[in-house]
């Protein structure tokens, strides 16, 4: 049997939805591309948004505990007002002279180690893995591609192309290998960073042997989509060292856990204590606004660029880079990192309470503002584990509390606030958590 690759999505005829929601379905069925995909058993509609709450047209207030693109939080203030006066005076792109760019261009790659110390601007995560892949298939004259099991890297043709999350309808490019993740094969914590140096190495020798150079080994720094892995930290540095060895570069894929979600550093690799040679930037950048960017070594992006001519019509322009700057005004001045740790720290503590008690939430990983909760035990089947992890996201939903799925079995719990999230909300969403667990007994 295939495995249904986004189990937390409306299904036809599984529920009776109200009739507004109805019409609006059939109409977005009679004119929106058939790829698109609703989330939850009963699809939620929404009017406005603020801070931590989603608002449907009734004037439901619902938590949001997944979404990481507005990740100061809905309506943003200090990025709507930046936006709205920078479109109303002056939007043009990369190709003017404009202070704002390079104001913010310092500003961003202040925030990487100093090897890093070029940015070119994107508009979405997609794009920046495509060019991330781009150079380095230039600078090392290579093609191989090594990514994680269940990694998604994006949309384009490139980045679908070493993205096994989007299921086999859609080919790995056949320069494309896949190593597994320690956690996710239950290797012990001593052991991890051994056993993937192996994987990669063995990745590595297998690309070699089919005459293909290797380009670049690719990680989301927190493993999203593979069900979210952070520990022990540290366990991506050999596996760096080998992919170096034999002339491939490190491409560090931030569009997830970038812009301080793990609430130690601004970015994921620091928690591997690894530089980057390019980092791939997205998601949170703009709070909203599509803005992302590459940022890399000097060398690579120089060469590159030096050979191959690389803007586009939006990337990088005014009104984007005011959304951008006022996202790092916001992280810089609020204490952002600060909230991600200490109201994360509250968050994994009370779900490892649960934890404890409840072991159908089995296990509990991530860091910040970020975390997994593997859903059943070894008792369950992998149906029996996708159907409940299916069972308590929509219980949450109709507890008007958003979470979402992830892992290659879609059983572990996506769980991924704002990171402005106080205390209160994890109140709030534990003690839904909990009311669904015990209903669904
Ligand atoms: C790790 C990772 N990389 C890249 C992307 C692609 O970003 P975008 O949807 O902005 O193209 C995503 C999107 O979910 C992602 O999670």
């Amino acid at each position: 049997m295939s495995i249904d690759l986004m189990p937390n999505r409306f299904i036809h005829g599984e529920v009776t939805l109200a009739p507004r929601e109805a019409a609006l379905v059939n109409r977005r069925d009679a004119v929106l591309g058939a790829s698109y995909r609703l989330n939850y058993r009963n699809p939620v509609h929404f009017v406005r948004g603020e801070g931590m709450y989603l608002y449907d047209p009734d004037g439901v207030r619902y938590l949001d505990f997944y979404n990481n693109v507005p990740s100061l939080g809905h309506s943003r203030p200090e990025v709507v007002e930046a936006v709205a006066r920078q479109s109303s005076m002056l939007n043009i792109n990369p190709r003017y002279l404009d202070t704002h760019l390079v104001d913010y261009a310092e500003r961003l790659v202040a925030t990487f180690p100093k090897s890093m110390g070029r940015v070119v601007f994107t508009c979405t995560g997609s794009e920046s893995n495509d060019l991330a892949l781009r150079m380095a298939r230039f600078v090392t004259g290579g093609d191989g591609v090594i990514v994680t099991e269940y990694a998604y890297h994006g949309t384009s043709a490139a980045a679908a192309a070493i993205s096994p999350n989007l299921g086999s309808a859609i080919p790995l490019g056949p320069y494309v290998r896949t190593v597994r993740l320690p956690g996710v094969h239950g290797i012990s914590d001593s052991d991890s960073a051994a056993f993937f140096r192996s994987e990669v190495e063995g990745a590595l020798a297998d690309l070699i042997r089919h005459g293909i150079k290797p380009a670049a080994f690719i990680a989301d720094s927190i493993f999203s989509s593979d069900g979210v892995y952070t520990d022990p930290a540290g366990f991506l540095s050999g596996a760096i060292k080998s992919v170096r060895n034999v002339g491939a570069v490190y491409i560090a894929d931030e569009v997830q856990p970038g812009f301080g979600r793990m609430g130690e550093t601004m970015w994921g690799f620091a928690r591997h204590n690894v530089i980057p040679d390019i980092a791939s930037l997205g998601k949170p950048m703009g709070n909203g606004y599509p803005v992302g960017a590459v940022v890399g070594r000097d060398a690579i992006v120089d060469e590159f660029g030096k050979a191959a001519r690389y803007s586009n019509t939006f990337a990088g322009n005014t009104v984007a880079i005011a959304a951008a700057s006022a996202v790092l005004d916001v992280i810089e001045h609020d204490g952002i990192l600060d909230n991600a740790r200490r109201t994360g720290a509250s968050l994994l503590n009370e779900l490892r309470r649960i934890s404890k008690k409840d072991n159908r939430l089995s296990e509990v990983r991530g860091t910040g503002l970020f975390y997994g909760a593997s859903i059943g035990t070894d008792e369950h089947t992998k149906d029996e584990r996708r159907q409940l992890s299916r069972e308590v996201v929509n219980g949450l939903r109709d507890e008007a509390v958003l979470i979402s799925t992830t892992g290659a079995n879609e059983d572990v719990l996506k769980i991924r606030p704002p990171i402005i999230c106080g205390d209160e909300h994890v109140t709030m969403f534990i003690e839904a958590l909990e009311r669904v667990l015990d209903r669904i007994k």
